[in-house]
């Protein structure tokens, strides 16, 4: 029902790389637009913002996980080439973050462009896009931290974000066992890092996560004992909650003790997203602990992130028994509101995906009317990429249960 043909849409010859018809999935067709489209390749000509490493950096996983799935474009009726594209966004990023001094004056996010660099060196064996991975490993230890050495996300004196954690987390765990397997420290770090989020930013009514904290507690909106912000913003939590779950994935070298600690954080977690799912639409709300508050509206890409989770750590064994499948018919239902009301099926051809909300920072008053009264965009590649995870997720589920 989730799969439209891609036959007979005139305007997709303009980039069709064969014919013929052929149903391509959600995925890939919505990989095909960004690419398409030239979204999620930096601009020429000038340092990328850190809203564009981290847009990159996210699309492109979602574009190596298409990869990994569907192997050949012809197996996922793909229009644009994929390695093609991997290659033209790495070189329009890589030649920008040779230098660690510069890479640290970015917020942690710009370290999601780890996959794609990794996978382009290990195909192409050029020297600059191993340069700029070392950098980005050096810049780490120039990021500051606050007194219980917890990274600050950005310039922010002692602030901590949860959406630090989904770039800075694999990462460190990708680069460390192929470029410096004698650091024995990193997994300790990364479980602190995750560690200290949880319990600075623990919401007790919802048992969700709020948006960061202030180690210092000086910030405006810094609770007094435990520096926490005020509110729990999708998004920031669904970078978390896929930093967890890609944690566990990469968590073969961990002591048993941590790899048990982030498994059980993943399964609270998870009880509290499936709990805090809207009982209509079965998505997300923009702020998670004010569902159907005035101004409050279902936000798609924080939606797309926890729809992701939820299918991944099921598949990957993370959740079992009733959780498990608590979680995929959790994820189903929000996936299936999705399709019908965030993804539009433009005339060329292409996919557009709305209601996106943009950046949200706690540069601001973090108060619940901030969050809603940030702008809403179409076509955000925060949005479009993880419905490409989120989709690709979906397509695995139903091509195991079709298969048995
Ligand atoms: C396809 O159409 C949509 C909607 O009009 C537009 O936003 C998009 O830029 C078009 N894509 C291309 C690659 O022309
Ligand atoms: C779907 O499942 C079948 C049967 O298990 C498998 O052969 C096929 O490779 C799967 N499709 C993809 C795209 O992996
Ligand atoms: C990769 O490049 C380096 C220097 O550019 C060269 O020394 C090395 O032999 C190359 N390795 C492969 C596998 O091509
Ligand atoms: C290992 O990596 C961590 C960062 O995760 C860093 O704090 C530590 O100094 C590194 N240790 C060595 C010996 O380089
Ligand atoms: C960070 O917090 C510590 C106390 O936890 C404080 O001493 C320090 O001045 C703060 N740093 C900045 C730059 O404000
Ligand atoms: C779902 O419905 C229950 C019972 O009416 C309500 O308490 C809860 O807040 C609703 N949940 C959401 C996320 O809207
Ligand atoms: C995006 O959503 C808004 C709000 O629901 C709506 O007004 C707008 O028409 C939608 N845009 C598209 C292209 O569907
Ligand atoms: C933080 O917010 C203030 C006030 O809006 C603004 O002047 C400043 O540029 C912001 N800082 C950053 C790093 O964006």
């Amino acid at each position: 029902m989730h799969i439209k043909s891609c036959a007979g849409l005139g305007a997709l010859l303009l980039y069709a790389t064969g014919t013929g018809a052929c149903d391509r999935p959600y995925s890939a067709w919505m990989a095909d637009s960004v690419i398409f489209g030239g979204q999620a390749v930096a601009p020429e000509g000038s340092s990328p913002s850190s809203s564009t490493y981290l847009q990159i950096g996210f699309f492109q996983a979602g574009v190596l996980r298409l990869i990994q799935y569907y192997r050949t474009l012809n197996t996922a009726c793909a229009k644009t080439n994929w390695e093609d594209y991997l290659e033209t966004s790495t070189n329009s990023i890589a030649p920008y973050l040779l230098n660690a001094i510069k890479d640290a004056s970015y917020p942690l996010d710009r370290l999601s462009t780890g996959k794609g660099l990794i996978y382009q060196y290990r195909k192409s064996n050029v020297t600059v896009d191993l340069e700029g991975l070392h950098a980005l490993r050096e810049s780490i230890n120039l990021q500051p931290r606050n007194a219980l050495g917890g990274y600050w996300y950005f310039t922010y004196p002692n602030w901590s974000y949860l959406d630090g954690m989904y770039s800075l987390v694999p990462f460190l765990l990708s680069y460390t066992p192929q470029f410096n397997p004698d650091n024995v420290t990193v997994s300790q770090d990364v479980v602190h890092q995750l560690d200290l989020l949880w319990k600075h930013c623990y919401h007790q009514d919802s048992a969700l996560l709020v948006h960061g904290y202030d180690a210092s507690k000086t910030a405006s909106w810094a609770n007094p004992i435990t520096g926490a912000s005020p509110t729990v913003w999708g998004r920031s939590m669904g970078w978390y909650m896929m930093a967890l779950v890609d944690a566990l994935e990469l968590s073969s070298s961990f002591p048993p003790s941590m790899s048990d600690y982030i498994h059980r954080r993943l399964e609270k977690l998870s009880k509290a997203v499936i709990s805090a799912a809207d009982n209509d639409t079965g998505c997300w709300w923009q702020v998670m602990d004010n569902p159907g508050r005035e101004g409050n509206y279902i936000e798609s890409s924080g939606s797309a992130m926890f729809t992701t989770a939820l299918f991944r750590a099921a598949r990957l064994g993370f959740l079992s028994g009733t959780l498990a499948s608590e979680a995929r018919s959790t994820a189903k239902k929000c996936y299936g509101y999705i399709v019908d009301s965030f993804v539009v099926e433009n005339e060329n051809g292409t996919l557009g995906y709305n209601g996106t909300v943009s950046v949200c920072s706690l540069n601001s008053s973090a108060s619940y009317d901030y969050y809603v009264s940030q702008p809403i965009l179409y076509d955000s590649l925060h949005g479009m990429a993880a419905f490409v995870q989120a989709s690709l997720e979906q397509e695995m589920l139903k091509n195991s249960t079709d298969s048995v």
